[in-house]
């Protein structure tokens, strides 16, 4: 996405800041991943993929991070976006900043950058066996489009597809202005977490 920006970091909730994701976050990035995403954790090289096309001009992924005021990562999110179609790769949120709304900011901030990108609709996939980030996407306006069979292995767990038809930031949302949505993303396809 172009002007991918250089997010500086607007005060959150609790003191968290949001900012774009660099390679030197990829310590606690998959730290905080192999706790959530247990049995289908990202590897450090699928984050570095990811980076690689994040930040440049032709860039097709966005990707951020939120960190408290000492420098703890307690979140981090990604969003692919393509002709007119965005993806949410990930979204994720530290257990101990679950229910303090950062969930919410960090999805508001995927559907900033897929406005800015021109996106019509954003799809994702979410396990079905995950009620908690349903509900978070359900309040953004997501809505059930169909089913994967098996699509998270080992488990074999199913996905529920779900698509917002206008990631339009949600009125009620408080996005942060000093997070600079990159413009004009291209994409790939990518398995996403659910
Ligand atoms: C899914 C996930 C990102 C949600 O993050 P979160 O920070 O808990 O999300 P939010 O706080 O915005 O919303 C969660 C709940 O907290 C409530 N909440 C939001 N702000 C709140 C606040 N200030 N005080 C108290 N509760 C609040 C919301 O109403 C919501 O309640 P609900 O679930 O009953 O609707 C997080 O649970 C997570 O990382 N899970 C593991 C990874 C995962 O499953 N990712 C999704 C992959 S598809």
């Amino acid at each position: 996405m172009t002007g991918a920006a250089a997010a500086t970091g607007a005060a959150t909730g609790r003191g968290v800041l949001l900012r774009d994701m660099r390679w030197w976050d990829l310590d606690a990035v998959t730290a905080l991943e192999h706790d959530l995403f247990p049995e289908d954790a990202w590897s450090r090289g699928m984050f570095w993929s990811e980076l690689a096309d994040a930040g440049h001009p032709a860039a097709s992924r966005r990707y951020v991070v939120a960190e408290t005021p000492d420098g703890r990562l307690v979140g981090y999110a990604g969003l692919a976006a393509v002709a007119g179609t965005g993806d949410v790769q990930t979204i994720a949120a530290a257990r101990d900043h679950w229910g303090t709304g950062l969930g919410a900011r960090l999805l508001t901030e995927l559907l900033r950058t897929a406005t800015a990108a021109e996106c019509h609709e954003v799809l994702l996939e979410v396990r079905v066996d995950n009620p908690r980030a349903q509900r978070l996407y359900r309040r953004f306006g997501f809505e059930p489009i169909g089913l994967r069979k098996g699509y998270y292995q080992p488990g074999n767990v199913d996905a529920l597809v779900m698509r917002l038809a206008d990631p339009g930031v949600p009125s009620g949302t408080d996005p942060d202005p000093a997070l600079t949505a990159g413009d004009e993303p291209g994409v790939q396809e990518t398995e996403i977490h659910g």
